[in-house]
């Protein structure tokens, strides 16, 4: 592929995802807009998709999705273009609750990322899980025939690939790539019919995970709890009746281009006008944190750990300000919504142990940022903190990086895919280790400049070297090999 062309799928692509890439929504005139994909996933596949001219299916919501769609819920996109179908599929009240409320996120969510104590099973979850499974993998069987490679997103499909390997033709390839950890066998024994969810996934002819360390976990998992599949561990390859299952770890990037971009775009005026906003200190030194309001993310550790920079390293008080942007998530969910009132109200008691009347240590806010001004808060902050608990990835990390086009230092948590990747150059913590964490943000914020842009340096061209783009070839390559070991198979 040559530079800047946009990655290719091995054949038509039928991908398959919890949320669609665009929404349609009524305006305040009560005309229909729509919600295009500005980053993430959605944004960096949409072209793709485009340019294979394949399918995507995902749950429709809300009446204006309804309007814009045909009688089969399919609606033409991207606007103006019209290059491929997205087929909408339809989820009753009842099987939102069920399935994404639900199995996704009460039993799947907190296994996955070993919060087992979260665990809030409800019997007829499971049945809503199953059912939706089944409606996608309607739908993918609808739109795929032997040319197709179906590609399948994360983990509100873990049923579907099997539903749709044994309808489909033998020559499609079926796919899935899975965003969040694989636990370990101990945390997975507590999925209900776990069995049922690994055979769901052997469905794959190919299983991505971020990095190693699921792969292995996936692996255990299958030797545990399918009796007679055939794990070999050298090329983590599962033999299970018939089919076999290739995994592998292809960890994800960002479009870091477009990150480096935006953040050069933006002028200081920007930062001023947020400085002015948030009653920042014109000459403080910032740090800030970005994530959903998620129980992974570390975010009470986090502010316990500058609570101690503050107790500690006395200089930083009134010099020193964390920027915390949160974004309710799931709040339907009591575990969501208690995380909520928590970081709320930590946030209030930290300011006013350390607070005076000219300056707050920590300004939280949920309020909604443009890109842009994302932008400016990453370029012009001296350091970004992430500390989640357990994440598969962690995406803000690098596109934190691929925006600090002046340096800055990024303070890690070991635990998040992201540092198995980024390696040395990150300040790395163990959230759950308050002093250690105190003391590593302090050295990444008092660290001479050239170690800080050294540091930066080589983060920013592993973050440019594997983007986006550079995941979505690996993917498609090794979708490819599967296509070539099958049809060697089927002597084709
Ligand atoms: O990281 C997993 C993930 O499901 C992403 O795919 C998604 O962007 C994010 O969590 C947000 O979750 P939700 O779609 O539940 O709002």
């Amino acid at each position: 592929r040559e530079d800047g062309e946009t990655p290719r799928a091995p054949g038509r692509l039928v991908v398959a995802s919890n949320r669609q890439p665009y929404r349609h929504e009524y305006g305040e005139d009560g005309g229909i807009e729509v919600d295009a994909p500005t980053g993430g996933l959605t944004a960096g596949l949409d072209p793709v998709v485009s340019s294979s001219g394949g399918t995507w299916i995902a749950w429709g919501d809300g009446e204006a999705d309804r309007e814009v769609a045909d009688d089969e819920g399919r609606v033409a996109v991207p606007p103006g273009e019209e290059s491929y179908t997205l087929q909408r599929v339809w989820l009753p009240e009842a099987a939102v609750e069920g399935y994404y409320y639900g199995f996704s996120n009460r039993v799947l969510w907190p296994i996955c990322h070993e919060f087992v104590d979260l665990i809030d099973h409800r019997p007829e979850d499971r049945d809503w899980y199953r059912h939706v499974n089944r409606e996608f993998a309607d739908a993918i069987v609808d739109h795929a025939d032997e040319e197709s490679v179906v590609w399948l997103q994360d983990y509100h499909l873990g049923l579907a690939p099997a539903m749709v390997s044994e309808a489909v033709p033998p020559e499609t390839t079926v796919a899935q790539f899975w965003h969040i950890p694989w636990p370990r066998a101990g945390a997975f024994r507590a999925v209900p019919d776990g069995r049922e969810l690994l055979e769901g996934l052997l469905g794959n002819d190919l299983l991505g995970f971020h990095v190693e360390s699921y792969v292995a976990t996936f692996l255990d998992c299958v030797e545990e709890f399918v009796p007679g599949a055939a794990v070999d561990r050298e090329t983590a390859i599962v033999g299970h009746g018939d089919g076999e299952t290739r995994v592998v770890a292809t960890p994800m990037g960002v479009d870091a281009e477009s990150y480096d971009e935006r953040s050069r775009a933006v002028d200081r005026s920007q930062w001023e006008r947020l400085k002015e906003r948030y009653d920042l200190p014109t000459e403080a030194t910032v740090a800030v944190g970005v994530d959903r309001l998620d129980y992974t993310k570390g975010i009470p550790e986090r502010l316990a750990a500058i609570e101690e920079l503050l107790a500690e390293y006395p200089r930083w008080r009134g010099e020193f300000t964390f920027v915390q942007k949160g974004t309710p998530s799931r709040t339907d969910i009591p575990a969501y919504r208690d995380l909520g009132e928590q970081v709320r109200s930590e946030v209030a008691r930290i300011n006013d142990r350390f607070g005076t009347d000219d300056w707050r240590p920590i300004v939280y806010t949920e309020e909604f940022f443009s890109q842009e001004e994302l932008c400016a808060l990453y370029r012009y902050a001296d350091a970004m903190i992430v500390s989640p608990l357990l994440d598969g990835m962690n995406l803000v990390s690098q596109e934190y990086v691929a925006a600090s086009v002046d340096g800055g230092a990024l303070v890690l948590s070991e635990r998040a895919g992201a540092t198995e990747v980024l390696g040395e150059d990150v300040y790395t913590i163990d959230p759950a280790a308050t002093d250690s964490f105190a003391a590593t943000i302090d050295e990444a914020l008092s660290a001479p400049e050239a170690e800080r842009t050294a540091r930066m340096d080589r983060l920013r061209e592993h973050v440019f070297d594997h983007d986006l783009e550079w995941w979505m070839d690996r993917q498609f390559d090794e979708i490819a090999r599967c296509r070539n070991d099958g049809a060697d198979r089927d002597g084709g």
